[in-house]
């Protein structure tokens, strides 16, 4: 990762693509952003820190930190009027479905933020982007719960309103724990970016045609929707739930995992590209001891998550395929212990990722990347002539 590497020059039309972002090793277990490992990221720096080194690229000084800081806060009100396309939506509408609609509704209340070319109008974009998606994120669950919407504090930090603005309710203030926000704000770093994941793919494709950062993100939050992606964080917390019903028969559940007339597959484990230890679960495996110690928490969804790890990582058919704990098989147990409904948790996902997101797709226009357009291996039919309908 140090030494000089050679691109091939046909990489653009590979599908894949070049990036300064985020390094990984699928073999070792390495994650960096920009060169910084996760793991220092996570001990010592906070969630708009590292958002600030993913898109801009280096980690702020103390002024530009500000500077982001308030350049966000000046675009956390969203238009009244996203409020009819909220109320449009069933009360039971899953809160990744009621999200992806409402930023994709975002260019239409701010149409200059679709076609952007220089670094002043991304900027302005960028900043638009992380104020009003994470109060629209949490508009989600207000609508589920018939609460009133809350809106922003430009008073409080950005991790801290996010907890306000889910559960404060209009008869008592919120009482901010700050021992939550520190778990919470180290849960978004280590979702921030994952270089070209699903979702992130996503985004680079959608927005590779120009169609604004809006849009792009709307098309990455229904990527990451999906149970093999960010959603496995909410399945993970549903499989463990069924194994508590049943009895904690954690053998049970490894033994339908690998079979393969079941479609069942443990959720939580398993990765494209870590064939190792996925070094944010090893994070957030510690982290979650340290909350649930600290809140007073005593979940005995934890305790069969710990059994079921050992299982698997025990069994030849889950080391014969390198199959480990991903960043989604601790995380719902740490959201659980913070009241986090357990619906929300790929909304969480979400928000942690939008810096990454945003990040490459900036990176992708300002490289002037071409219109994504992947190839395919042809295993159709080869040339035939037509039949007409009476000699089918
Ligand atoms: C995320 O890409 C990213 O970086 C994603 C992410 C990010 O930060 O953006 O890290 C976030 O999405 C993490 C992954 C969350 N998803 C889950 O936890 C869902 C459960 N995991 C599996 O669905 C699966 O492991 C995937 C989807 C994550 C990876 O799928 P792959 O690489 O396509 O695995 P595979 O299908 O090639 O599996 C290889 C073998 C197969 O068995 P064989 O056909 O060789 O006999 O391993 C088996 C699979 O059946 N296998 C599993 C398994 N995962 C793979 N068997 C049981 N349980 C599992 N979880």
């Amino acid at each position: 990762a140090t030494g000089a590497i050679t691109i091939d020059p046909g990489y653009k039309n590979s599908g894949s693509c070049k990036s300064e972002i985020t390094f990984l090793d699928g073999e070792e277990g390495i994650l960096r952003y920009r060169g910084y490992s996760i793991e220092e990221l996570a001990d010592k720096a906070d969630f708009l820190e590292v958002s600030f080194l993913l898109i801009f690229g280096e980690l702020p000084n103390k002024a530009q930190l500000e500077k982001f800081e308030n350049d966000i806060r000046k675009h956390t009100l969203v238009n009244e009027e996203m409020k009819t396309i909220l109320e449009g939506f069933p009360k039971t509408a899953h809160p990744m479905g009621v999200l992806s609609s409402l930023t994709s509704a975002l260019t239409a209340f701010n149409p200059k933020s679709v076609n952007v070319e220089n670094e002043k109008e991304m900027y302005e974009a960028v900043c638009k982007t992380m104020g009003k998606f994470l109060v629209i994120a949490t508009w989600t669950y207000r609508r589920r719960m018939g609460y009133p919407l809350n809106y922003y504090d430009n008073t409080k930090g950005y991790v801290e309103n996010f907890m306000r603005l889910m559960f404060e309710i209009p008869t008592e203030p919120y009482k901010m724990d700050k021992k939550i926000v520190d778990a919470l704000d180290k849960l978004f770093i280590l979702h921030a970016d994952h270089e070209q994941n699903c979702s992130t793919s996503t985004v680079r494709i959608v927005g590779s045609s120009h169609a604004g950062l809006f849009a792009s993100i709307s098309a990455g939050v229904s990527a990451l929707w999906g149970p093999l992606h960010g959603g496995a964080n909410q399945a993970v917390l549903e499989m463990l739930q069924e194994i508590h019903d049943n009895g904690g028969d954690v053998e049970k559940f490894v033994l339908k995992a690998k079979d393969k007339e079941d479609p069942f597959r443990l959720m939580g484990f398993g990765h494209r590209v870590y064939k190792n230890f996925d070094p944010r679960a090893t994070i957030i495996k510690k982290a979650a001891d340290d909350v649930l110690d600290a809140l007073g928490v005593d979940d005995p969804l934890l305790d069969i998550a710990k059994q079921l790890e050992k299982v698997a990582l025990e069994d030849e058919y889950f080391k014969a395929r390198n199959l480990y704990p991903n960043v989604d098989f601790y995380s719902g147990i740490i959201y659980r212990a913070m009241g986090i409904p357990v619906e929300m948790f790929t909304v969480l996902f979400a928000i942690g990722r939008l810096p990454g997101w945003i990040a490459q797709w900036k990176e992708m226009r300002l490289n002037k990347e071409p219109i994504g357009r992947p190839r395919q291996v042809y295993v159709g039919n080869a040339l035939r002539p037509f039949k007409e309908v009476k000699d089918r």
